[in-house]
């Protein structure tokens, strides 16, 4: 029997095959304070995290017994990956059972940013629904337009699946290949109606998206961004719809998280922010839930996992 630590409430069902080991769960209904995981650490052989933990060198010191880190979500930035290779440490994701499910979050994103809807819906709600005009509320088609996808990883190539349901003509930039036009990231704003960014955060995308990217965008065109908020630079992008460098932004993830309620992108009419809820249907949490167990036994128990970061390691 290992002792093993979950930062997250989960369904007892999903939760069920992991009490044969000696679990403890967070109780929190707010991530788990560094200071309390580090406590928690010093004798666990498994961990099962979410991407509000801060899985570093210095945590990983403390947790001299620790085999397996299965993470609950596809992205691992919060993960040192370099320190849990050099102690041996496997890590586990959730890739794949997500995928469709983030790019129809992707496009739902799209959707509404370029139509206007949340406009709309706070004028009606507002009680300023006046009498029909030609021209209110007009925004952007998504179908027969450029659609640049940067990061053409399984996210990017189901968001491009989608796109040709649209009429789109795809772009994009990415180490990976897939359908489309592949182009550098200069090409791909500047011909781009539309730009979704699906790339994990890394050295090379941290802060990829500043004014000097969106100044080589449309004015007419719409950003979103499923990937993670600091592959954006927060203010550039407010500076950037300020100014009507890009038409508008919809954004699943921010830099900070969560944004504050008084920040200046929520007062700017073209920007939609939604709480990191890209994968969050029902079907496609619990899939996610029940693989990151799974994940945790295999690791305890020294078999292959299902998913594992990378995944040629
Ligand atoms: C969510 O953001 C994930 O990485 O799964």
């Amino acid at each position: 029997m290992a002792k093993v630590y979950v930062t997250v409430q989960l369904p007892q069902q999903i939760l069920q095959p992991l009490l044969q080991h000696d679990v403890t769960v967070w109780q929190g209904e707010t991530p788990v304070p560094d200071d309390v995981l580090e406590s928690e650490v010093s004798e666990v052989e498994g961990l099962l995290t979410i991407l509000t933990d801060r899985i570093d060198a210095e945590l990983l010191d403390k947790a001299p017994h620790l085999r397996i880190v299965s993470q609950m979500a596809v992205g691992v930035d919060n993960i040192d990956l370099a320190a849990c290779h050099q102690r041996g440490i496997i890590v586990g994701h959730t890739p794949d059972v997500l995928t469709g499910t983030v790019a129809d979050h992707a496009f739902a994103l799209l959707g509404a940013i370029a139509r206007r809807l949340p406009e709309g819906e706070r004028e009606v709600r507002a009680g300023e629904w006046g009498p029909w005009q030609p021209f209110h509320l007009t925004g952007g088609d998504l179908h027969e337009t450029v659609l640049g996808i940067v990061g053409m990883g399984r996210i990017g190539r189901e968001v491009a699946r989608r796109a040709s349901g649209y009429d789109m003509e795809v772009i994009y930039s990415s180490p990976g290949t897939g359908p489309g036009e592949r182009v550098d990231l200069p090409e791909l704003l500047r011909r781009s109606d539309h730009v979704i960014l699906c790339c994990a955060l890394n050295d090379e995308t941290r802060g990829l998206i500043g004014t000097r990217e969106l100044e080589l965008m449309k004015p007419t065109a719409y950003l979103v961004n499923v990937s993670r908020g600091p592959v954006v630079k927060t203010d550039d992008l407010a500076d950037a719809l300020q100014r009507g460098s890009i038409a508008g932004a919809a954004l699943d993830v921010t830099d900070p998280e969560p944004l504050p309620s008084d920040h200046r992108l929520l007062d700017l009419p073209g920007c939609l922010v939604v709480p990191h809820i890209a994968s969050a249907s029902v079907r496609t949490r619990t899939a996610m839930a029940s693989l990151a167990v799974e994940n945790l036994l295999n690791g305890l128990e020294g078999k292959a996992l299902r998913a594992r970061f990378p995944s040629s390691a």
